[in-house]
């Protein structure tokens, strides 16, 4: 049984997606499964470099991480995707391209957002200096069904962690702890 499948975070820019993913990487690994990052960030510096913050854009750069991901998924690899991907469309295109896709919404208000503002960019966006920012001056679809949403205002990030894995465990989409096969 191929057991790669794509686990999708959508959420706006410091929800927790990076922080999730990476934990979840971990975990995974000690668990037996073979796992990749697809971080916005971090693709925007190679894959997608050069790419700006434009509806087309950022549609271009979330197919790019799709088809990525969809390489990787069918050759039994967790290819966990942690980019905003504000728009349903796109992700739905990117879903059907799936046979096994798992989305995951990192709920949290803007303006829990923008106190904390780890990157500094709210302020800025606030104050107009950067344009078109996801939550303040550009749209965020949130997911209608998505298969799993966290909280990140009202859990704390063991919480999400916990619920996410308990998630996957249910649908038997991850080894148990203890049980790599
Ligand atoms: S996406 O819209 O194409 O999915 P992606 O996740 O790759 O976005 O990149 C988002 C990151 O780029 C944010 O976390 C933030 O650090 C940075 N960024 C810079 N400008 C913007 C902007 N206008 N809107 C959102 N994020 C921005």
């Amino acid at each position: 049984m191929n057991e790669g499948f794509t686990l999708w975070f959508t959420g706006l820019s410091g929800a927790g997606k990076s922080t999730l993913a990476n934990l979840l990487a971990d975990e995974l690994r000690l668990r037996g499964h073979r796992v990749e990052i697809l971080d916005g960030d971090e693709v925007r510096t190679n894959l997608s470099k050069g790419l700006g913050f434009s509806k087309e854009d950022r549609d271009t750069n979330i197919r790019r991480i799709g088809w990525v991901c969809r390489l990787l998924a069918r050759n039994g690899v967790i290819a966990i995707s942690a980019a905003i991907s504000p728009y349903r469309e796109i992700r739905d295109e990117v879903r059907a391209m799936h046979d096994n896709f798992f989305e995951v919404f990192v709920k949290c208000p803007v303006s829990t957002l923008a106190e904390r503002d780890v990157k500094g960019l709210y302020k800025k966006a606030l104050a107009g200096e950067i344009k078109n920012f996801t939550g303040v001056s550009d749209p965020y679809e949130e997911p209608l069904k998505p298969e799993l949403i966290v909280e990140t205002d009202r859990e704390t990030q063991a919480q999400s962690f916990a619920r996410l894995l308990a998630s996957l465990e249910d649908k038997k989409m991850i080894n148990r702890k203890g049980a790599a096969r």
